[in-house]
C-alpha cells in the first residue's frame, strides 16, 4: 500500500482529492494536516472532519496546523468556495472541533515521517506553511519523505488570485520559497496552467454529481453554489492527488530548477522557473506537463461512489 500523508486547506478540490484518496484500495492515508487558505484554520479542520464523516473515515487523524502565513499577512481568502470553504451550506451534524487530534499538524508531520522513514508520499494542496514550518524544527525532514507533490505555483506568470500568483503561493510566498528551495525529496508539481490545461467539461462535472450515492450528493450540495456560471470543471487539488495515487496518470513531467519571487511589486508568490541545466540536475523538482485523462477521470467518478 501507498503510504500518504495529506496537507490541506479544505476547500471544495481538497474535498474531492481526499475522497480520490479514501477511495483508492491501494492507498492508506495516515493522516491529515490542516492550514489556514479557502478558509480559516477552524473551518478547514471542520470541513476535513466533515468529510471523513461523509465517508464513514473517521479513524483518520486529523491535525490542526498553521492559522495565517509565516509573515502573518494572510490568513484566508474566499476566493472559490465560499466562506466556510464547502460552499457555505450548513451542516448541523457536522462533527465538532474536539474530534481533532491535541498533537499540532507540524509535530505529526515530523513524528509520522520519522515512524516511516522512506516510505511516505506528503500531497501538499494548500499553502505551504506546515511544510516550511517542519522543515526549521527538523531539517532532515524532507530526506525521509519518499515523494512530495505539491498543487501550486504557475508557469507562465498568470496568477489566479494576484496578477502573476497562483492562491496557494501568494497566500505563503515564504513558505512556498523554503519548500522548494530547502526540500530534497523527488517533488511533482501540479500548477495552475496544468490544471487549466486539463480541465474537464461541466458535462462530465454532472455526470459526477448526479451519480446516485451519498458521497456524490454531498458533492453536488456543497458545489451547487460554485458551479453557477462555470464554464470547466478544474478540481485543482484532485491532479496532485491523483499523482500520487498513481504515477501513471502523468504522462509528461518537465525537470527544471525552481524557486519563488519574494520582494516582486507584481510578482511575489510567482513560482520563476530556471532551465540552467547545473540547476535543473542540482534539484529533483518536476513539473507535471500531461495527463491521461481517462485515467484521472475515472479516479474522479471512483471517489464519490
Ligand atoms: C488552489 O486554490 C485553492 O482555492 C484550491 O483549493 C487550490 O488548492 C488553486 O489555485
Ligand atoms: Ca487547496
Amino acid at each position: 500500500k501507498k503510504l500518504l500523508l495529506v496537507d490541506v486547506d479544505c476547500g471544495v478540490d481538497d474535498a474531492q482529492a481526499i475522497m480520490m484518496a479514501l477511495a483508492s484500495p491501494n492507498v492508506e492515508i495516515l493522516g491529515i494536516t490542516c492550514c489556514f487558505g479557502n478558509a480559516s484554520i477552524e473551518n478547514v479542520c471542520r470541513n476535513v472532519l466533515r468529510i471523513l464523516s461523509v465517508c464513514d473515515r473517521t479513524e483518520i487523524p486529523v491535525f490542526r496546523g498553521a492559522s495565517d502565513s509565516l509573515l502573518g499577512e494572510s490568513s484566508h481568502s474566499f476566493l472559490h468556495f465560499g466562506r466556510d470553504g464547502l460552499g457555505d451550506v450548513p451542516d448541523p451534524d457536522s462533527p465538532g472541533l474536539e474530534n481533532l487530534q491535541g498533537e499540532n499538524a507540524v509535530q505529526a508531520l515530523l513524528r509520522i515521517v520519522s515512524e516511516h522513514v522512506g516510505q511516505i508520499s506528503l500531497v501538499a494542496t494548500g499553502p505551504l506553511t506546515n511544510l516550511a514550518l517542519a522543515v526549521k524544527l527538523d531539517p532532515t525532514f524532507p530526506q525521509k519523505l519518499k515523494h512530495l507533490y505539491i498543487m501550486g505555483g504557475n508557469m507562465d506568470g498568470t496568477g489566479n488570485r494576484t496578477v502573476c500568483a497562483e492562491f496557494n503561493f501568494s497566500l505563503d510566498p515564504e513558505a512556498a520559497y523554503i519548500v522548494l528551495n530547502q526540500f530534497s525529496c523527488p517533488t511533482y508539481i501540479a500548477t495552475l496552467q496544468f490544471t487549466y490545461n486539463n480541465s474537464l467539461s461541466m458535462d462530465f462535472f454532472e455526470a459526477l454529481v448526479n451519480q446516485n450515492t451519498l458521497k456524490a450528493q454531498f458533492m453536488k450540495k456543497i458545489t451547487s453554489q460554485w458551479s453557477h456560471n462555470k464554464s470547466a470543471f478544474v478540481s485543482y487539488d484532485s491532479y496532485a492527488m491523483a499523482a500520487a495515487i498513481d504515477e501513471s496518470v502523468i504522462t509528461e513531467n518537465l525537470r527544471c530548477g525552481v524557486t519563488v519571487e519574494l520582494s516582486g511589486q507584481l510578482t511575489r508568490g510567482m513560482l520563476v522557473l530556471d532551465m540552467n541545466d547545473d540547476k535543473k540536475k542540482k534539484n529533483k523538482v518536476f513539473l507535471m506537463k500531461s495527463c491521461d485523462l481517462e485515467k484521472f477521470k475515472k479516479m474522479l467518478m471512483l471517489a464519490l461512489q
